[in-house]
């Protein structure tokens, strides 16, 4: 089995992350911070540790300021539903998941002002577009680091800037950047960002976070759901310090401990190794499916400005059948269709039938890439 869809969930897992999760249970299981036995002291343990490991992973000078979450999706909707209200003007781009879509449409049936900038059609955004589309009313940006469809890598730095000129805010989605590419929020000017475990960091699915740079006032974020936090039991109020006020319910102890041992992985071999090396994969591929007959290859096909992810489609073949051929053929596992971002397929030309999605991960071979460009030639000579 080749598998090549680490875009959506990342496989297989370090041992290192396993063994994190059933140590965790196995000697941590309590629950942190509502008891006072040793158990619940163990677990809480677990999450302190992770929180100050995957804050300064992310740069955040504050471990506080790391909210755990169960996803990507989970921050997204606590930093843009907790934010923003009627009549607040929003400017996004045009190749957004719907884990930003959806919450942005949502509230805009609501009064907000939503300003989607169009990106090129290899999905690379002009940052002058976006100051464009800025004035003093913007409340925020959101912009995602890395397109889960065909991996072009957004100009987050210098967008920062110009959306601080303005007083605005920027909430940067890192679902396919976090763990591929550095992301240091200081470096990068980012004041919310929102982060899943399953995909390049390592991590098992359940576990994510929210990123609360300290240019944020977090009295102007409501939290999403309210609820038992282990603190400030006596008030029937939710209580306003990080990170409890957006951390309600018991934790995800197993997660929160995998996402940490997949941070400590990655750090102990270095992103810009493995940042190097799945360029090399990405080159592999590039090179081996451009010139195929009817083969059209989507993004900006720079490996220098795109992650390790490639959509592609052959003329005349539905993208069905060609994922449905590479699995049950070939044994290579792709992700086909629109990826849950309708609007970038519509960016790159390619609704309503979407891509075949090809994304190596960490554990990808050269032979396997090989074999993957092979497959391809034979499905695109028939
Ligand atoms: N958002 C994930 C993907 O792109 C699930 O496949």
């Amino acid at each position: 089995m080749i598998y090549l869809d680490n875009a959506a969930t990342s496989w297989p897992k370090p041992p290192e992350v396993l063994k994190a999760m059933t140590d965790a249970l196995e000697q941590a299981g309590g629950n942190p911070g509502r008891s006072g036995h040793r158990l619940s002291i163990a677990a809480a343990r677990v999450i302190y540790d992770a929180r100050e490991e995957v804050a300064n992973f992310f740069g955040a000078s504050d471990p506080l300021r790391l909210i755990f979450t169960s996803n990507s999706t989970h921050a997204l909707n606590i930093a843009i539903k907790g934010l923003l209200k009627p009549g607040d003007k929003v400017v996004t781009s045009s190749i957004e998941h719907n884990s930003v879509m959806r919450p942005l449409r949502e509230l805009e049936n609501i009064g907000l002002n939503l300003h989607i900038v169009r990106c090129q059609k290899d999905g690379s955004l002009n940052v002058e577009d976006i100051a464009g589309a800025l004035d003093r009313n913007t409340r925020l940006v959101v912009l995602n680091h890395s397109s889960n469809v065909m991996g072009t890598i957004l100009p987050v730095a210098e967008v920062a800037e110009i959306a601080h000129r303005f007083g605005a805010l920027l909430l940067v989605d890192a679902s396919q950047s976090a763990g591929a590419i550095p992301v240091d929020i200081k470096a990068l000017g980012i004041d919310l960002l929102a982060f899943t475990g399953h995909k390049n960091l390592m991590g098992p699915p359940g576990i994510g976070g929210l990123v609360i740079a300290d240019t944020v006032d977090t009295s102007q974020i409501e939290p999403l759901i309210c609820g038992g936090t282990g603190s400030q039991s006596e008030l029937e109020e939710q209580p306003e310090h990080l990170p409890d006020k957006y951390e309600s319910g018991t934790p995800n102890i197993a997660g929160v401990a995998g996402l940490q041992a997949g941070v400590h992985w990655l750090s102990e071999r270095g992103i810009e190794a493995i940042r190097a090396y799945k360029k090399e994969l990405l080159k592999l591929l590039l090179d081996g499916l451009r010139g195929l007959p009817g083969v059209s290859i989507y993004g900006t096909q720079d490996v220098e400005s795109s992650t390790a992810i490639i959509s592609f489609t052959i003329t005349g073949k539905r993208v069905s059948d060609l994922g449905l051929r590479l699995d049950e053929e070939f044994g290579i596992l792709s992700r086909v269709g629109l990826h849950c971002a309708p609007a970038a397929h519509r960016t790159i030309g390619t609704f309503h039938e979407g891509t075949v999605r090809l994304s190596p991960g960490i554990f990808t071979t050269v032979e396997d890439i090989q074999k993957t460009v092979q497959a391809i030639e034979r499905l695109s000579k028939e």
